[in-house]
């Protein structure tokens, strides 16, 4: 094993980068297949068809995945997040989250999903060793979720945000991307939710990704503007931030809330300085940034025969150029430039 890792002081398990940012969360995107079209997610012409897909032999095996992240876990990851397209849609997936939670060094597993399976597997999710999940969510109105989503399912979603809470999950977030006059005019209903109802509400900024052509300076709000208005419904109290909060800035509307609100920002305020996470695509890619398009091929290396050593090299290659931030602001101003990744590929 490389000799950066391979020593037993406790600190040279840490994976730094080349500007003192610990690496510690890995995202896997299990599948870039996907039961909804998100507006902001495909392009116009493929929210009417459906998008071109890997095959099954372009996606790492879960055998290659948990020889991956087996050897992350050595080198100091500890958290994971499964995410897509939609991971539910990939087959055997429960069985392997279980192979997972046989990690040891692997303390906390998580899941991005947008929830349209989440009632069917919701309780195996919890029992195979998932703590928290995350479910994207751009609209409480049924009509409007057709239209954004592409498919009528609305209140399959939502049993499933409920059957998720039913089950015993600790923390179930909502992701809400933020759509000036797609979406914003739920801010307020959505805010009423988080004092209702336990859970995290978290606005997030519209971000120029992917082939989608939807983003514009005028569908883009900023988490200042929610802010500023959601302060007409009463003080935001700031929450003290937890390890488990990631870049959200969190607040609760009202003592008697149950449940809270998160703002993630990552246009207006990007919070690369305190970046922790690789990501490795569902085409078996490492990528060391969400908004640049570089990255390391570790499918090819994997089936080129390599021992763990080749994967830890990668890691450290991965982390070694890793960019210090995204500039998308000066980027966008100077070019209008974006960034090609596909989400469905990349995972978020
Ligand atoms: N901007 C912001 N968030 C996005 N997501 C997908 N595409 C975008 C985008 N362009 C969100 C999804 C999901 C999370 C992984 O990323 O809603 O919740
Ligand atoms: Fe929507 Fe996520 Fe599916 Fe894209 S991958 S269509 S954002 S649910």
């Amino acid at each position: 094993m490389n000799s950066e890792i391979a020593s037993s002081h406790p600190a040279a398990h840490q994976l730094v980068d080349t500007f003192s940012r610990s690496i510690s969360y890995l995202r896997l995107s299990l599948t870039d297949r996907c039961n909804l079209r998100c507006m902001y997610c495909v392009t116009e012409e493929e929210s009417n068809q459906c998008p071109p897909k890997l095959q099954h032999h372009d996606l790492l095996s879960y055998e290659e995945l948990l020889r991956v992240v087996g050897v992350a876990v050595e080198m100091g990851i500890t958290k994971l997040r499964l995410t897509g397209g939609e991971p539910l849609l990939r087959r055997g997936v429960i069985d392997f989250i279980r192979q997972l939670g046989a990690l040891d060094k692997l303390t906390d597993i998580r899941l991005t999903t947008n929830g349209v399976l989440l009632e069917k597997y919701a309780a195996d999710l919890l029992a195979a060793g998932v703590s928290k999940v995350n479910v994207s969510l751009d609209t409480l109105q049924p009509r409007r979720f057709a239209k954004i989503t592409g498919v009528d399912c609305h209140r399959q979603v939502w049993r499933g945000i409920e059957k998720a809470l039913e089950v015993g999950f600790a923390s179930v977030k909502i992701n809400v991307v933020a759509m000036r006059h797609i979406n914003d005019d739920e801010i307020k209903d959505f805010v009423r939710l988080s004092r209702t109802m336990p859970l995290q509400i978290r606005f997030i900024e519209f971000m120029p990704i992917g082939r989608s052509t939807r983003w514009n300076d005028e569908t883009f709000i900023s988490a200042d503007e929610i802010r500023t208005r959601l302060a007409q419904f009463g003080e935001l109290l700031s929450l003290e931030r937890r390890l488990s909060d990631g870049p959200a800035q969190v607040f609760r509307l009202g003592e008697d809330a149950l449940g809270s609100i998160g703002f993630i920002s990552p246009v207006s305020h990007h919070f690369c300085d305190e970046c922790n996470r690789l990501r490795l695509t569902s085409a078996g890619a490492l990528r060391s940034c969400l908004l640049h398009d570089d990255e390391i091929d570790l499918k090819a290396i994997l089936r080129g025969g390599c021992d763990d050593q080749g994967i830890s090299q990668a890691f450290l290659d991965a982390i070694r150029n890793k960019p210090k931030g995204h500039q998308l602001e000066e980027r966008l101003r100077d070019s209008g430039a974006n960034c090609h990744g596909q989400m469905s590929r990349i995972g978020g």
